[in-house]
C-alpha cells in the first residue's frame, strides 16, 4: 500500500484512476481546485470502493471514515494548498493529472495554459523536493506529436506541438527530463495518453465537460440522447479507409489501470524516467465511432460531412508496445464496450454531475 497525492483527482481521468488505484489497496490525498469538475466526482469514487460513510473536515474539505481517500480543495500553482500535505505524512509519489487541456481554448488563453500546466507543474515539483517526495506519474498527451510522420507512432517520434496546450505538454516533459538528470533519487513517468473516452460501467462515473464539448465522443452521446440535433463530422476527404479522421481511443478504465501498473513499476524498479505511449494500437475513424455508439445506444445518430477542422491530422494511433513489455499492460476493453459504458453514463447522468 501507498500513499498517494493525486491532483485533479476530481477530474475525468482522476477520477477514475482514483478508483483503480483504492481497489488496488492504496491510500489517496485528492488535491483539486475543482476548475473542471465537482466534488460530487470523488464522492461517488468513495461510493464505488464501498469506503462511505464520509467525513467532513471544513473548508469543502472531507475525507472517508477510514481515511483512506482524503479530498482537500486547492490549487497546485500554491505553496500554501501544496506543502501542508507533505507535511501531514509521508506520500510515497504524486499523480498529476491537474491541468487545463481544451486546445482552442489554450489559443485564446495561453498564458493560463503555460500558468497551470507548467507553472503548476513547477509548483508541484518545488513542493515535492522540498516534502521529500521523488516519484511522481505525469499526464503527458499524444497532442506532442503533433502532425505524426508515421503511424502507428512509437515513443522516439519527434515531439513537434502545434497548438499552445501541446508546448506546455512538451514543457513539462522537458522540465521532467531535466529533474530525472539533475537527482539520480527521481523516479518518473511521463505517459502520453491517445484519446481517452468512455465511463466507469457502473455509469456512476464518467466525463462531464462544462460548457460545449470540443471532443468526439462527448459530442455523440449527446447527440444519440437527443440533446444535440446532429454530429459534424470534420473532413470526409482524409487520406483514411473512409475519408474521416482515425483515432486511437482508449476506455478510461484501461487507462487508469496503465496508472496503477506505472506506479506498480515506479515502485519496484530503480529509479528512472519512464515515457510511455498509453493506447490501443487500433485506430478507429469518426464513422467506426458514429457506427459503434448507434449500436451500442439503439439511437440514431444524424451526421453532417463538414469541412476539417484545423489543427487536425489524418490519423493518430499509438505503437503500444513499450507500455506493454515495461508494464504488462495493454487495453482490454473494445470499441463496443466503449460505447455501452459512455452510453451508460450519458443515459444516467444526461446532466452530468451537476443534476
Ligand atoms: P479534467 O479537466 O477532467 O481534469 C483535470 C482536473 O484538474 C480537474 O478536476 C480540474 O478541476 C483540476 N484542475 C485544473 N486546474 C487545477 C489547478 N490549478 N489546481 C488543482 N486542480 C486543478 O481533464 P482530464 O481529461 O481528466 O485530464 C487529466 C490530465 O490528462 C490533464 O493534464 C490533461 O491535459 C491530460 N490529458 C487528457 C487527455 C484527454 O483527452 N482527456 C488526453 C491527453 C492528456
Ligand atoms: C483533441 C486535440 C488534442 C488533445 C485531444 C484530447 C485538436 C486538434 N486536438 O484530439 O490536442 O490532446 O483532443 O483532449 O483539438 N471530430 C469530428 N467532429 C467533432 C469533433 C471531432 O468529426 O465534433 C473528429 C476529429 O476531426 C478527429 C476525431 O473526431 O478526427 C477525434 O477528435 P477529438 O475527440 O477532438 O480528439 P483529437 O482531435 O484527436
Amino acid at each position: 500500500m501507498a500513499n498517494l497525492l493525486i491532483t485533479g483527482g476530481a477530474g475525468f481521468i482522476g477520477s477514475h484512476t482514483c478508483l483503480a488505484l483504492l481497489l488496488a489497496g492504496h491510500r489517496l490525498v485528492v488535491l483539486d481546485n475543482f476548475a473542471n469538475s465537482r466534488p460530487e466526482a470523488l464522492r461517488r469514487v468513495a461510493e464505488l470502493a464501498a469506503l462511505e460513510p464520509l467525513q467532513a473536515r471544513g473548508c469543502g474539505d472531507w475525507a472517508t471514515a477510514d481515511q483512506r481517500l482524503l479530498v482537500h480543495q486547492g490549487d497546485v500553482r500554491a505553496r500554501q494548498d501544496l506543502d501542508p500535505l507533505f507535511a501531514a505524512e509521508p506520500i510515497d509519489g504524486v499523480l498529476h493529472f491537474a491541468g487545463l487541456k481544451a486546445v482552442a481554448e489554450s489559443i485564446a488563453q495561453p498564458l493560463a495554459y503555460w500558468d497551470v500546466n507548467v507553472a503548476g507543474s513547477v509548483c508541484l515539483l518545488q513542493a515535492m523536493a522540498a516534502g521529500g517526495c521523488r516519484t511522481l506519474v505525469f499526464s503527458s498527451s499524444a497532442t506532442l506529436y503533433g502532425h505524426p510522420e508515421q503511424v502507428p507512432i512509437p515513443e522516439e517520434a519527434p515531439i513537434r506541438p502545434i497548438n499552445p496546450y501541446g508546448q506546455t505538454k512538451a514543457a513539462v516533459e522537458q522540465l521532467l527530463a531535466d529533474v530525472a538528470a539533475s537527482q539520480p533519487a527521481w523516479r518518473i513517468a511521463r505517459l502520453r495518453y491517445f484519446n481517452p473516452v468512455a465511463a466507469h460501467p457502473s455509469g456512476r462515473l464518467g466525463e462531464d465537460p462544462h460548457g460545449m464539448p470540443s471532443n468526439i465522443f462527448p459530442l455523440i452521446s449527446q447527440v444519440a440522447m437527443g440533446l444535440r440535433p446532429v454530429l459534424e463530422v470534420f473532413g470526409s476527404d482524409w487520406p483514411t479507409a473512409d475519408g474521416t479522421g482515425v483515432r486511437d481511443y482508449i476506455h478510461v478504465m484501461d487507462l487508469a489501470e496503465g496508472h496503477s501498473a506505472t506506479l506498480a513499476l515506479l515502485l519496484a524498479e530503480a529509479p528512472q524516467l519512464l515515457t510511455l505511449n498509453l493506447g490501443s494500437g487500433q485506430g478507429h475513424s469518426v464513422l467506426d465511432l458514429v457506427n459503434a455508439f448507434a449500436a451500442a445506444s439503439g439511437q440514431p445518430i444524424p451526421i453532417r460531412l463538414s469541412a476539417r477542422r484545423a489543427g487536425d491530422s489524418a490519423a493518430s494511433i499509438a505503437d503500444p508496445g513499450a507500455a506493454e513489455r515495461r508494464l504488462g499492460w495493454r487495453t482490454r476493453r473494445g470499441l463496443a464496450e466503449i460505447c455501452r459504458d459512455g452510453w451508460a453514463w450519458q443515459q444516467a447522468n444526461p446532466q452530468g454531475y451537476g443534476a
